[in-house]
């Protein structure tokens, strides 16, 4: 395989933020390429343990062979049930690294990038879950301008919900190249372009910024994210053990915000409790607040210029 799965952003300074044990036992939610995991690997010892959680059948082909380490083909919202499974009480720390890898956007097929000419897939895990198409050819109008908005902050959302729901009546999206063809406003039931998975589509540059945004909302939807990563954060906070480390790397400001306040207040409110004196009153200590990469790094690696790294430790 000559395809670079993943690059892991923020390698170093997400090992920092775990603070390993080195006969500790940790969870990579994320898995990818594994890099961040061989990372914590590294650490540790034959005592300790990493469990690894990933939904993409794909990063099988990245798995170790160590006895110290477990796969699991899982979505992390199930991460209580397989801690529970596996006999895990309390864990030294936990890594999610969100969103998609670079795999996703580099395997034209999975229909993830508007630059290839694909089905409209989008699911992480293959195995089953609504497509990028179910949804654009069954959302109410009202439905998808809300995706759009909420998950894309595309502010002519109503707009482009609106010629979706036109172009369909006539032919069902089910094409990169018949959405963005729709959106900038021609008919998808001659494609112009693409057609051939893996295509290159020739796509206008003032159309990127837009394209992107409505293709993140529609992952984030396909995926579920914003549930999933609720219901791992809860998980997390009770398995977490006192001076136990929860490092999340975001990469747009709506899970940034999610986790933010999270580690902030200890629930998905964000609510602040503080006592008598008025002093924070929280499960966690706020280690690091939203570092990004390096200019070096992101020189290197332009798709961790996005990445925004939060360290909360565990106190009571
Ligand atoms: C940014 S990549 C992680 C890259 C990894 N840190 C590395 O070093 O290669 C995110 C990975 O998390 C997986 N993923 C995203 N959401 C998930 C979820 N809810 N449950 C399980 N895996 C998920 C994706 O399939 C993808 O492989």
């Amino acid at each position: 395989m000559n395809e670079i799965y993943h690059i892991p952003a923020m390698l170093r300074e997400t090992i920092q933020g775990l603070n390993i044990q080195p006969d500790g036992l940790y969870v990579d939610v994320t898995f990818g390429g594994g890099g961040h995991s061989r990372a914590i690997l590294d650490q540790l010892s034959e005592q300790g343990k990493l469990y690894s959680f990933d939904q993409d059948l794909d990063t099988l082909q990245n798995v170790m062979h160590q006895d110290n380490w477990q796969f699991v083909h899982s979505n992390f919202r199930y991460l209580r049930n397989f801690m529970d499974y596996y006999g895990v009480k309390q864990i030294d720390g936990l890594l999610a690294d969100l969103g998609v890898s670079f795999h996703h956007f580099d395997c034209p097929e999975r229909g993830f990038s508007f630059r290839f000419s694909a089905p409209l897939d989008m699911r992480m895990n293959q195995t089953g879950g609504k497509t990028a198409a179910d949804i654009l050819n069954t959302y109410s109008e009202e439905d998808l301008a809300r995706v759009l908005y909420i998950y894309g902050e595309l502010k002519n959302s109503r707009q482009i919900a609106k010629k979706i729901v036109k172009a369909r009546g006539q032919k069902a999206i089910e094409r990169t190249e018949e959405l963005v063809e729709v959106v900038m406003g021609k008919t998808p039931s001659v494609p112009l372009q693409g057609g051939k998975d893996g295509q290159e589509l020739d796509i206008p540059a003032g159309a990127k910024k837009d394209l992107a945004r409505l293709f993140q909302a529609l992952r984030i939807e396909v995926n579920d994210e914003m549930g999933a990563l609720r219901e791992m954060l809860l998980a997390a906070k009770d398995l977490l053990k006192p001076g136990g480390r929860i490092v999340i790397l975001t990469y747009h400001s709506l899970e940034d915000r999610m986790v933010k306040n999270f580690l902030r207040s200890g629930n998905l409110e964000g609510k602040i409790e503080k006592d008598f004196y008025g002093n924070i009153l929280s499960p966690f200590k706020v280690i690091e607040k939203g570092l990004t990469a390096s200019e070096e790094e992101v020189e290197r690696n332009p798709r961790a210029r996005s990445a925004k790294l939060r360290v909360a430790e565990k106190i009571v």
